[in-house]
């Protein structure tokens, strides 16, 4: 072989491995073994330089070195990189596409804001507006104006926080108590005829038990016009109830008393669970009625606290506590289970 053949191979075995690499057509093993390992092209020759003049072998053996180091160093950095990637792949945990999705939880509308929700709906379809009030609020607007004058015994039943700040009159200022204070705020404000709603927070000095809790929710509805009476008080009261539980269900009126109406009766719906056809009705007790409202004709001394004339202008309220209403709804026999937050209770109701 003639000292440019040879230099001619060694071009031409240069150019293949670069080839190969730049395509990506080989990995270490292969490059090593076709052009470096003992029968490799490269190795093989250089063992053919010994065929060579001597006086130029020592050139050609420089050059067939400087090449054999460049393509070990080649193909050991392709050897690193694949290395590299294999333990990479290997310590990632594998992702295994057939499993199902990871379950992302959906929230959902508390009882309590889906009863008022109902609420709200039969009180729009009856043609009352929505109104609010404080949940702070001044001695006047929770009792005095609402015909609770002070030290008036049916002052006891609704104790109450009071906040340390005081009111226009220099009374302390409280949590109120019940929705009816927000009956004084829109009365004061508007002129009859007027007919609205009001859903909301209440708080009570109370021990908390599965019936009782220091704050919870009512609403009720006002209507003040000329010439309102206690059969549109019924009526009202009685579509409003079909409403939310069915045509079938009756209402009954029992005489009852609240400072702020007269005459005043608390309302029972006919059972709905048993229909009154049960002695063990545990919902009823055997009644086949449950107690739900409290209503009343707008007593006069409330339209006068408001500025209106009590000879010209008649009205009626009645409310409830949302908190029955929901325990009702959704068969729910604690009040505690309404703010515990347990998972198991509002994903029932849905
Ligand atoms: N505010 C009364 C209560 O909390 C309920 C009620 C509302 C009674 C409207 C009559 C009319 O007990």
């Amino acid at each position: 072989m003639t000292p440019e053949e040879w230099k001619g191979k060694l071009s031409a075995i240069k150019d293949s491995f670069s080839s190969l690499i730049s395509e990506h057509k080989a990995d270490y093993e292969t490059l090593y073994q076709r052009f470096l390992g003992r029968k490799g092209e490269l190795s093989l020759l250089l063992r053919d330089l010994k065929d060579i003049a001597a006086e130029e072998r020592r050139n050609l053996g420089v050059l067939g070195n400087a090449a054999k180091q460049e393509l070990t160093a080649a193909a050991e950095k392709i050897k690193s990189a694949i290395d590299a990637h294999n333990q990479r792949c290997s310590s990632a945990p594998a992702i295994d596409i057939t499993l199902p999705g990871v379950n992302f939880p959906k929230g959902s509308l508390h009882p309590l804001t889906q009863t008022m929700d109902r609420i709200s709906g039969a009180f729009l379809r009856l043609g009352f507006s929505l109104a609010s009030g404080p949940l702070v609020e001044d001695d006047w607007h929770c009792f005095e104006a609402l015909n609770f004058p002070e030290c008036h015994p049916a002052r006891d039943m609704q104790d109450t926080f009071y906040v340390n700040a005081k009111d226009d009159r220099g009374k302390d200022k409280l949590l109120r108590t019940q929705t009816s204070t927000v009956q004084i705020r829109v009365m004061e404000k508007q002129n009859p005829p007027l007919r609205v709603f009001h859903p909301g927070r209440v708080f009570r000095n109370e021990a908390v038990d599965a019936s009782h809790a220091f704050a919870f929710h009512q609403v009720e509805g006002l209507y003040v016009d000329k010439n309102v009476t206690m059969a549109d008080l019924k009526w009202t009261v009685d579509a409003f109830m079909k409403d939310l539980f069915g045509s079938s269900v009756r209402t009954r009126f029992n005489p009852s008393y609240f400072p702020f109406v007269e005459p005043g009766a608390e309302v029972d719906m006919s059972c709905i669970f048993c229909k009154g056809q049960s002695e063990h009705c545990p919902v009823c007790k055997g009644t086949g009625w449950l107690e739900l409202l409290g209503s009343g004709m707008v007593h006069p001394n409330v339209l006068k606290a408001c500025g209106h004339d009590p000879e010209v202008w008649s009205g009626f309220a009645f409310g409830c506590g949302i908190e029955r209403f929901a325990m009702l709804l959704y068969g729910i026999n604690d009040m505690r289970m309404f703010f515990e937050n347990d998972f198991r209770i509002l994903e029932q109701v849905r």
